[in-house]
């Protein structure tokens, strides 16, 4: 077989190990972007259009979404148009199928709206806290009844005349932050977030350029009511995707691979750092507006401590990161991961079951999760947990693994943020 072979029904996926990684890549627009442009362009009043956009089916239930609620979505090639403005009661629930940022950013749109809304998902987001947008959209003057006393999805929000509150988020989360800011623009008065640590500044960075009411200053983000414009929208790469490509170079002796177009800003770029400090052959040269092109060769590595304050700044990669770890020459600790737990999978689960699986030691302790280090990754048979970075993050293990082929399940999850991953593997494998 080839170094890929993916089951009939797409969800068994067979890597082996084989040459080095070498080319170059544009990845798929950014994920959190993309949900904040559609989100506003359904806010704004008239047409706005977004090109780039990601083409992962979590994405696709914003968009289905944004419909639901009365947006009128077109899709002409690459670009969508959005004519957004007024919103309407949904006619049936809201299915947001494995998206954590869908769900609970439209709980704080819906919060505004003078009407009842049903946001739910697929089991995994069903299982996920949703307490921690409910909290403060109830305080903002919003109904929110849900399962488990109202803890989790299905929720059931009726929104309406909404008061600005000023409110310090218990857990450091971009999702939180956005609910409460695009509730916000719905409130009496100023809703404010203070944040203990930064979390990634989309929401903010976007209401800003499209117009709305909002103000940034030192670790608190404040809106006033008010709409975005329409709006002209280009979305940049993902960063969170190009992230398995740098480990991939980083891990595979003789890489090479270069990244175009990568968003770069707050709360996106832990990783590069974390690689940095981990010795990695990493160049990040500016290519615009919060963009830049990433570069990685393959580097022997060494192991490091990832403190508490860092890992919002890198809750997505932390999984791919992990791999990187494995081989690292000496231990790794990812201090206050627990946030981890709550993700599409219980991921320092996932993540400890798919190191063991190549042959990797690792052990979490409290919230740190310890990876050893100097481990001769073997091939082995890995569980996908139904979450799209422990798939993407296994099968980039799997290209450094000696031995017979990986067999990793659950690769459909992929869908979720990187329909074209394999594809984009084959382009480095090729060139
Ligand atoms: C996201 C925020 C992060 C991240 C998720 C996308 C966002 O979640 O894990 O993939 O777009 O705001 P938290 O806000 O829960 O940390």
């Amino acid at each position: 077989m080839g170094p890929v072979g993916l089951s009939g029904d797409g969800d068994v996926l067979a890597v082996r190990a084989g040459g080095p990684l070498r080319g170059e890549l544009r990845v798929p627009g950014d994920k959190s972007i993309s949900h904040r442009a559609l989100l506003l362009a359904g806010l704004a009043d008239g047409i706005s259009s977004i090109s780039g956009l990601s083409d992962g089916a979590d994405v696709a239930a914003t968009a289905a979404a944004i419909g639901a609620l009365g947006a009128a979505v077109e899709s002409s090639g690459d670009v969508l148009s959005v004519r957004g403005g007024e919103l309407r009661e949904p006619q049936s629930a809201i299915d947001v199928g494995n998206s954590g940022t869908s769900i609970r950013l439209l709980a704080g749109i819906a919060a505004g709206c003078p009407f009842s809304t049903t946001l739910g998902g697929d089991a995994s987001v069903n299982r996920r806290p949703m307490d921690r947008v409910a909290e403060p959209l109830r305080l903002m003057g919003a109904e929110v009844d849900g399962a488990d006393g109202g803890r989790r999805a299905p929720l059931r929000i009726t929104g309406g005349r909404l008061r600005g509150i000023n409110w310090q988020p218990p857990v450091a989360s971009a999702q939180v932050k956005g609910a409460v800011l695009l509730a916000g623009l719905f409130a009496d008065g100023e809703t404010v977030v203070r944040e203990r640590v930064p979390t990634r500044a989309h929401t903010e960075e976007m209401l800003a350029a499209f117009g709305a009411d909002v103000r940034v200053a030192g670790d608190e983000v404040a809106v006033r009511a008010s709409r975005p414009a329409p709006f002209e929208f280009v979305v940049p790469g993902d960063p969170s995707s190009a992230a398995f490509w740098m480990v991939g170079a980083t891990v595979v002796p003789g890489s090479e691979v270069t990244v175009h177009d990568v968003y770069h800003g707050q709360g996106r770029d832990g990783y590069l750092r974390v690689l940095a400090r981990m010795g990695a052959d990493l160049t990040v040269t500016p290519s615009g507006d919060r963009q830049v092109r990433l570069g990685c060769r393959w580097a022997p590595l060494r192991g490091v401590t990832v403190a508490a304050a860092e890992v919002p700044n890198l809750i997505d990669e932390i999984p791919v990161l992990a791999v990187a770890a494995a081989v690292a020459d000496g231990p790794t600790r990812f201090e206050g991961a627990g946030e981890l737990r709550h993700k599409e999978s219980d991921r320092l689960r996932s993540v400890l079951e798919g190191l063991a699986a190549l042959g990797a030691a690792a052990e979490v302790d409290g919230d740190t999760l310890v990876v050893h280090g100097g481990a001769e990754l073997r091939s082995g048979r890995v569980e996908g947990a139904g979450d799209h970075r422990i798939a993407m993050a296994f099968c980039i293990g799997a290209l450094a693994a000696a031995g017979e082929e990986t067999i990793i399940s659950g690769w459909r999850s992929v869908a979720t943020s990187y329909p074209g991953f394999l594809e984009d593997l084959a382009t480095c494998r090729e060139s």
